[in-house]
């Protein structure tokens, strides 16, 4: 019986207490709406997030993307509101949160992954682009690494986007056989993906 009631409480501690004492909570700067963006925009994703010329990615995008809809604020709705007198008015960028930032050692090619391998933006982000609302953005209060590095589900049951870590990497690369050899056996490996 006590033991039963140990185990309960440890998987209570386990798998509710732990996590959500690990992790601190960071709401967006402004709740942006992919959705509804999708819809307006001419080139769909890329409108936004696009390769440049010498095929490095431009990432998250900057105000001069949004100035030309959003000079004045448009609507009511508060967010944008904020997002016009805060951001556009100051000409101050955004200081958006990157769920999937890699540590600094790590080096990472969307070229390589999008263009090469044509792999899509779900696979390893999740729904984000379809989403109305932006998720907290969670961070491991040891490390400073973002969640979606460190795992979103410790219960077991994992999508792709759940965890960016070593070795999710390293599997796919090695199913895909990116660099010969496994990661614990070939040193020269880890050039693949570090700096
Ligand atoms: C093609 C035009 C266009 C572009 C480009 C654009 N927006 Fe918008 N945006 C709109 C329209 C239209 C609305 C709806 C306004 C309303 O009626 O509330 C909107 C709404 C918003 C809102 C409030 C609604 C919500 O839920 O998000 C925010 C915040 C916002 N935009 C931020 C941005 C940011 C940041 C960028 C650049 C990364 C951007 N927009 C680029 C047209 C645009
Ligand atoms: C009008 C501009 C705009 C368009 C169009 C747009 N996005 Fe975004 N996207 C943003 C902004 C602003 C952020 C910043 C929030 C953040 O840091 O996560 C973002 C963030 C993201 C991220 C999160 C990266 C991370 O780890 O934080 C993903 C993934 C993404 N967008 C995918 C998409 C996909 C897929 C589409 C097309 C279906 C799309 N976006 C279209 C403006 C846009
Ligand atoms: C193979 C996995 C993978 C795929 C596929 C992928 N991404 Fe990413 N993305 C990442 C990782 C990892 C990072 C963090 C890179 C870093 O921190 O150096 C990232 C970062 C980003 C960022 C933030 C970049 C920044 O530095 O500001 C955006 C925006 C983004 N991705 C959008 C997209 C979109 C849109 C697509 C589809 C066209 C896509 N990604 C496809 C793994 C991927
Ligand atoms: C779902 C599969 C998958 C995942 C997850 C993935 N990759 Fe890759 N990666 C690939 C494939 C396939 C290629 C080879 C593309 C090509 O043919 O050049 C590649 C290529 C690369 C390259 C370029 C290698 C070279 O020699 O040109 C780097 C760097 C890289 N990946 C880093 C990463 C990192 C870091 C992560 C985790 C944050 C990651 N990858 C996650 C499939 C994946
Ligand atoms: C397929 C890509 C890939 C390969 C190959 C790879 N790594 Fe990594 N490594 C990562 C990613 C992504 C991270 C950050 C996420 C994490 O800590 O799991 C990381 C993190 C690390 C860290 C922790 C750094 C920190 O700041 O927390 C060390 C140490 C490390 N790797 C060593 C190695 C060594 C040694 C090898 C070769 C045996 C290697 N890695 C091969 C992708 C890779």
């Amino acid at each position: 019986m006590f033991f039963f009631i140990g185990l309960v409480a440890s998987l209570i501690v386990g798998w509710i207490l732990f996590p959500k004492a690990l992790y601190s909570q960071k709401q967006q700067p402004i709740d942006f709406n992919h959705t509804l963006h999708s819809g307006l925009v001419s080139n769909g994703c890329e409108s936004c997030h696009f390769f440049r010329e010498d095929g490095t990615y431009s990432g998250v995008p900057k105000l001069a993307q949004c100035i030309e809809c959003h000079e004045e604020a448009q609507g009511s709705n508060p967010e944008e509101i904020k997002f016009v007198e805060q951001y556009v008015k100051k000409k101050i960028e955004v200081p958006w949160l990157v769920y999937a930032r890699q540590p600094d050692c790590v080096f990472f090619s969307h070229a390589a992954h999008v263009k090469t391998a044509n792999m899509n933006c779900a696979t390893c982000h999740g729904p984000i682009g379809e989403s109305e609302h932006m998720k907290p953005y969670q961070q491991n209060r040891i490390t400073g690494y973002s969640r979606d590095i460190w795992g979103e589900n410790i219960g077991g049951v994992k999508n792709t986007w759940d965890r960016m870590k070593m070795d999710d990497c390293s599997e796919c690369h090695q199913k895909e056989k990116v660099s010969p050899g496994s990661v614990q056996t070939q040193k020269e490996g880890c050039f693949v993906c570090h700096k």
